[in-house]
C-alpha cells in the first residue's frame, strides 16, 4: 500500500485515498472549507516528494486564478496512487484560528475528475 508522511508520521493508505483524508487520517487539522470541490483552497499542500504528473482540470483552473500553479497542490483533488511526502500543510485549524476545517469532502474526488498530465499543466 501507498504511505503518506506527513509531519514526522508515515501512514499506509489505499490508492484510492484523497490525499487530504489521508493528511487527515495521519492527525493533521487540514483545511477544506469547501468540503473537497476544489474551491476554496485551503487544502493546499506543499510536496517534499512524490507530488503526482497528473493534475485534475479543477484543482488547475483554482490555482491558476488564485497564482498557485506551481507553488501548491490541492489535496483534495490528488489520490494516493504512489509513496508522498508533504513539507507544507500551510492552513490548518490551528494556524488558521478556525473553528472547524469544514465540511467532510467524500471519500470519492469531487467535482467528478477530469485528469491531466502534467505536460499540460
Ligand atoms: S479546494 Fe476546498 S477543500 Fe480542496
Amino acid at each position: 500500500m501507498p504511505t503518506v508522511s506527513v509531519a514526522g508520521k508515515t501512514i499506509e493508505v489505499t490508492e484510492d485515498t484523497r490525499l487530504v483524508l489521508a493528511i487527515e487520517a495521519a492527525g493533521i487539522a487540514i483545511g477544506h472549507r469547501c468540503g473537497g470541490h476544489a474551491k476554496c483552497t485551503t487544502c493546499r499542500v506543499v510536496f517534499a516528494e512524490g507530488e503526482p504528473q497528473t493534475m485534475t482540470k479543477a484543482e488547475h483552473e483554482k490555482l491558476s486564478e488564485r497564482d498557485l500553479l506551481g507553488s501548491a497542490r490541492l489535496s483534495c483533488q490528488i489520490l494516493c496512487t504512489h509513496d508522498m511526502a508533504i513539507a507544507e500543510v500551510p492552513m490548518t485549524l490551528e494556524s488558521q484560528n478556525w473553528t472547524d476545517t469544514g465540511p467532510a469532502p467524500e471519500p470519492i474526488v469531487t467535482p467528478e475528475a477530469t485528469w491531466y498530465p502534467s505536460a499540460d499543466f
